[in-house]
């Protein structure tokens, strides 16, 4: 039975570790100084929009949260308004703007205007009105009496088969043409946006491309220090470290494994969180992982084969040695299959199958390949799985490194 004391330091453990959670408060936040500089120097310049990119699970949706929260100027009736949204696989080019402008409604209310005033002040919205083209929302901006940043979530998964991105491309390029007092702030996965931005080569220069890399080891470290102390817990020395490491630059692991570390110390009744309540919370991190995370997994290494290698051959993967875009070759496999399967020699035939097996969209292609027979180069689809592989790998009892 957990005593007063115990109760309230799971309650602010749960605060402050938040897996599935974007990070909205910039007291939360950890690390990234860096990057909201650039992010907010980008958005206070007139005509600059920027993009946000880079792969899941690096922090974007909380970055863009920050931003917002900190950009705002709610208390000045002419003072900048941020609107955020989320795009969504079924999406039009409408659809989306009509969301935008739902929210500018909402944000006017909260500051107690009232629904007859806000539409007054957005300019008479009618939300139900179509917006077609660009120069609709151009216009529908004008009409604000002031500044707006508006942010586009998840903007990779509009559809490509609409012409709804491209026309979002012509709303920044008439925004710079024009000189509307507006930002964009476009967020999402890499690939989509930059082919979309190569056929608008004449606004690049007024648009900062920002990539969100996967977060360092000492800003990891931060996020459980800053946990363990606000939840009134002591750590065993290293162990921020420890977690940091594990956490392959994903943070989404490491609010799991300080989470469920801490609560097997209350569940223990010890104040200090140790090496041995970290390793027990290794299981439950994997029981809760992202559910994308955990079937892409699965489904990669799904065989009815008692001795398939499919989990090792993928360990090694995960455990190779790769270069600054993540990315190894066949022979970068050999020394850790080595320790993983504890036989000094191996035959690369043993596994170099399975690599092309990977890429199948049977085994969800977890891997893709680059490069020419001979000398191919294959890289993780999500790096967000490699966390997750060798933390399986440490449960089955390999030598992970
Ligand atoms: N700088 C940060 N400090 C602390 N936690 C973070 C930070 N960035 C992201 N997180 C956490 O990591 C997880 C994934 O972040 P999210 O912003 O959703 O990533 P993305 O949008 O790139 O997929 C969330 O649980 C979030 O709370
Ligand atoms: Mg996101």
């Amino acid at each position: 039975m957990a005593n007063p004391n115990e109760m309230l330091a799971a309650d602010r453990l749960g605060k402050w570790f938040t897996p599935n959670k974007p990070i909205d408060f910039p007291e939360y936040l950890s690390g990234r100084m860096g990057l909201l500089y650039r992010i907010k120097d980008a958005l206070n310049t007139q005509g600059q929009h920027v993009i946000l990119w880079g792969d899941r699970g690096t922090g974007k949706t909380s970055l863009a949260k920050v931003i917002a929260f900190s950009i705002q100027e709610p208390n000045r009736k002419d003072g900048k308004r941020v609107i955020m949204v989320s795009a969504d696989s079924v999406d039009t080019f409408s659809s989306l703007w009509h969301k935008v402008f739902q929210e500018v409604l909402l944000a006017q209310r909260q500051l107690g205007f009232t629904q007859q005033n806000a539409a007054i002040v957005v300019g008479n919205l009618d939300v139900g009105e179509t917006i077609k083209s660009p120069n609709d929302v151009r216009l529908m901006i004008k009409s604000f009496s002031f500044p707006v940043v508006i942010i586009i979530d998840e903007f990779d998964r509009m559809p490509s088969t609409t012409d709804a991105k491209t026309l979002m491309a012509d709303t920044i390029k008439l925004f710079s043409d024009m000189n509307v007092d507006a930002s964009i702030m476009l967020v999402g996965v890499a690939e989509s946006i930059d082919e979309l931005f190569a056929e608008h080569a004449s606004i690049s220069r007024n648009i900062a491309q920002i990539q969100v890399e996967p977060m360092e080891n000492a800003e990891l470290a931060e996020i459980i220090q800053k946990g363990y102390s606000n939840s009134g817990l002591a750590y065993e020395n290293g162990i921020d470290a420890k977690i940091a490491m594990l956490s392959q630059g994903y943070p989404h692991y490491t609010h799991l494994l300080g989470l469920w570390a801490g609560r097997k110390a209350i569940e223990a009744h010890h104040t200090t969180v140790t090496f041995d309540d970290l390793d027990q919370a290794i299981p439950f991190t994997l029981d809760n992982v992202a559910g994308g995370i955990r079937h892409e997994y699965d489904t990669a290494t799904d065989s009815h084969q008692p001795d398939n290698l499919f989990k090792d051959v993928l360990l090694a993967c995960a455990m190779a040695e790769k270069d600054h875009r993540g990315r190894f070759q066949v022979k970068a496999l050999r020394k850790p299959l080595r320790i993983i399967l504890n036989r000094p020699k191996l035959e690369a035939i043993a596994y170099q199958g399975h690599l092309a097996k990977f890429c199948e969209t049977k085994r969800g292609a977890v891997l893709k390949r680059t490069g020419l027979k001979h000398n191919y180069w294959w890289q993780f689809t999500n790096p967000q799985l490699i966390p997750y592989i060798k933390l399986d790998g440490i449960k089955r009892g390999k030598a992970v490194t």
